[in-house]
């Protein structure tokens, strides 16, 4: 296993739509790179990561998600392949953040709950229903997919406040 590199805010494949996965294709790669996405994002404690933030072109993320009863447990595992958001209900704003836009915390908007469809791990089709925390990681993951970030969605009136602060927390970035 290998903590990867996390791919920061302002280089492109963050703002690409990533390829379709062939299940078949990546399946025999699979378990390395699942256990190496894994180790990379406990590592700075993130609760997801998209294929592209580790310089792939893949509709693939994982989602770790904490226990909210114990923080020293394993976190629950999602593989997510291709995932499509088919349903969403609810709003809430709250504070959001990303491992490529590391040091920056900012108010979003997102569903609440949501119905996702997609390929776990084993290369079977999944529909899941998902609220709170995990409802909010689904949605932030599939962004990723797209090519889109957490910053895109901030009300337009903090944007400047945003830019400011990248400015500022870049040099800070591997
Ligand atoms: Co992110």
């Amino acid at each position: 296993m290998a903590v990867l590199r996390i791919t920061k805010y302002g280089e492109p494949i963050l703002r690409q739509k990533l390829k379709p996965v062939k299940y078949k294709d990546i399946a025999p790669r699979l378990p390395q790179l699942l256990a190496d996405m894994e180790e990379t994002c406990l590592a700075v404690r993130g609760v997801g990561l998209a294929a592209n933030q580790i310089g792939l072109d893949l509709r693939l993320a994982i989602i770790l998600l904490p226990d909210p009863k114990d923080e020293n447990a394993k976190p629950t595992r999602y593989v997510i392949i291709n995932p499509v958001i088919l349903a969403k209900r609810g709003e809430k704003v709250e504070e959001e953040g990303c491992l490529s836009v590391p040091g920056l915390w900012a108010d979003v908007a997102r569903a609440t709950d949501i119905t996702v469809r997609y390929t776990d791990e084993n290369g079977e089709e999944q529909v899941k229903r998902a609220r709170g925390l995990l409802a909010k990681a689904f949605q932030h993951e599939v962004d990723h997919l797209d090519g889109k970030l957490f910053v895109d969605l901030v009300d337009p009136k903090l944007k400047p406040e945003v830019k400011k602060a990248i400015k500022q927390l870049r040099p800070k970035w591997d």
